[in-house]
C-alpha cells in the first residue's frame, strides 16, 4: 500500500534556472545578437538580466535556505567556447566553483550542458543542422568534462530541443505570422537526436553523472473522439523526444500546462478558465499526466521533473500550482511512474526569451535595478514540503 503523501527520503527537491536567462552579458551567444538587432522580435533584450554570473553564490545560498537539495542550472557554451575550438579556461573554472558551490551547501548540483542558447559561431555555422553539429557539440561536452566529473548528479545533454525548434520558428518573424508553430521538421529531430547520442557517448567515457535530455511535454488531453488526432498532433512535437530517450539514464520532463486536442489540433483555452501571464491555462495537474505519458512512451526510463512552474505576478497562485502539482505528481508515482525528482522552474524571475522580464516565474524575486532578491511566500510553501518529504494536510 503506498504511502499517500511521503515522498522517497532520496527525492530530489530542486529548482532551476538556466545561463542566458539569469547570467547577464551574454556576449557570445546567438540570442545576445537577436535581441540586439533591428527589428528584433524580442519585447527587450537580456542585458545584465538577474547578474546571476557574478552572484550565484547568493543564490544557491538562498535555494539551500529554503530547503531545497537540488540545483538544476546550465553552462553556457558560448562562454565556454565563444570562438570555435578556443576554450575558456575561466568559465570553465567558474562552473567548477559552481558545482563545488553546490556540495559546500549540501545541494546536489544537475548540470545542463545547453539550454537554447548557442554561440555565435555554431549558429553561422548551420546551427544544429549545419554539418559539424554533433561533432562540434561532442567537443564542447569533452571540454567541460572537468565540471561534470566533480560529482555532478546528473547532467542533461540539450534542453527541449522540440521546444527549441519551434521557437526557431518563432524567431523569422514572417514565418511566425504564419499562425501556430510548426512541427519541427524530421532533420532538425534527427539532428538533435545525433546530437544528444554523442555528447551522451563522450559523458559514458568517465565515471560519473547520469545523462539524459529534458523534453517539453504538454498533457495533451484529446476531447472525445480526437484520441488519433492528438497522437498525430503530440508525435512529431514531443513523442519522438520522449522515444528518444528510451534507455538513457533519465529524461527530463517539462511539463507547464495541458491542451486540449479537438479532431483538427488544439483547442483554445476554456472559457472562463484561469490564465496565467503569458496566456497559458493555470492547469498545476499537468504534470501528473505529462509524467504518466512520458513513462509510457520511454518504456519506463527514470523520470525527473526537470521544470515546472507557474508565470504569475500573485504568489498565493504559485504556492497553489506547487502543492496541486506535487499532489498529481505523488498521485503518478504512486501509480508507478519512476520519478526521481522535481524542479521548480524557476529559481529566479528571469528573462523569458521573446517576452522579455515581464512573465515571473521565480521562487525569489530580482530587483530589476538593483538585482536585490527577495524570497516569495511560496518558496517557504514549497520548503517545507521538501524538507519533510510529505504534502500537507
Ligand atoms: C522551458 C524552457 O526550458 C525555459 O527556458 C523557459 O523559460 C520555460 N520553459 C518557461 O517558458
Amino acid at each position: 500500500m503506498p504511502n499517500l503523501s511521503a515522498f522517497p527520503p532520496e527525492f530530489l527537491w530542486g529548482a532551476s534556472s538556466a545561463g542566458h536567462q539569469i547570467e547577464g552579458g551574454n556576449l557570445a551567444s546567438d540570442f545576445w545578437e537577436m535581441e540586439h538587432a533591428p527589428g528584433s522580435v524580442f519585447a527587450e533584450p537580456s542585458g545584465d538580466a538577474c547578474d546571476g554570473y557574478h552572484r550565484w553564490r547568493e543564490d544557491v545560498g538562498l535555494l539551500a535556505g529554503i530547503g531545497l537539495n537540488a540545483y538544476r542550472f546550465s553552462i553556457e557554451w558560448s562562454r565556454v567556447e565563444p570562438e570555435e575550438g578556443r576554450f575558456s579556461r575561466a568559465a570553465i573554472d567558474h562552473y567548477r566553483r559552481v558545482v563545488e558551490g553546490c556540495h559546500e551547501r549540501g545541494v546536489t548540483p544537475v548540470v545542463t550542458l545547453q539550454h537554447i542558447t548557442v554561440p555565435r559561431w555554431f549558429r553561422r555555422s548551420g546551427w544544429w543542422t549545419g554539418p559539424e553539429a554533433a561533432a562540434r557539440f561532442a567537443r564542447f561536452t569533452e571540454a567541460v568534462l572537468p565540471i561534470v566529473s566533480e560529482g555532478v548528479g546528473h547532467v542533461c545533454t540539450i534542453n527541449e530541443p522540440n521546444f527549441a525548434a519551434m521557437l526557431e520558428h518563432d524567431l523569422a518573424p514572417a514565418r511566425a505570422a504564419a499562425g501556430a508553430p510548426a512541427a519541427p521538421g524530421p532533420a532538425v529531430t534527427e539532428a538533435f537526436i545525433t546530437a544528444h547520442r554523442r555528447a551522451v557517448e563522450v559523458l559514458r567515457s568517465v565515471p560519473g553523472p547520469a545523462c539524459g535530455w529534458t523534453v517539453c511535454v504538454v498533457d495533451h488531453q484529446p476531447v472525445e473522439g480526437a484520441e488519433e488526432a492528438a497522437a498525430a498532433w503530440a508525435r512529431p512535437r514531443q513523442d519522438v523526444f520522449l522515444e528518444a530517450a528510451k534507455g538513457d539514464d533519465f529524461v527530463g520532463v517539462q511539463v507547464y500546462t495541458r491542451e486540449l486536442i479537438g479532431p483538427h489540433g488544439p483547442l483554445p483555452v476554456p472559457e472562463g478558465a484561469e490564465t496565467t501571464q503569458i496566456g497559458w491555462e493555470y492547469y498545476p495537474e499537468a504534470v501528473g499526466g505529462a509524467v504518466r505519458h512520458a513513462a509510457t512512451v520511454t518504456g519506463g526510463t527514470p523520470i525527473l521533473v526537470t521544470e515546472n512552474g507557474v508565470a504569475t505576478a500573485d504568489d498565493t497562485r504559485r504556492a497553489e500550482y506547487l502543492t496541486r502539482a506535487l499532489r498529481a505528481l505523488k498521485a503518478a508515482m504512486d501509480d508507478g511512474a519512476d520519478v526521481r525528482g522535481y524542479f521548480h522552474w524557476s529559481l529566479l524571475d528571469n528573462f523569458e526569451w521573446l517576452l522579455g522580464y515581464r512573465p515571473t516565474f521565480g521562487l525569489i524575486a530580482v530587483d530589476r535595478a538593483t538585482f536585490a532578491r527577495t524570497v516569495k511566500p511560496s518558496a517557504h510553501v514549497y520548503g517545507a514540503i521538501a524538507r519533510s518529504g510529505r504534502l500537507p494536510g
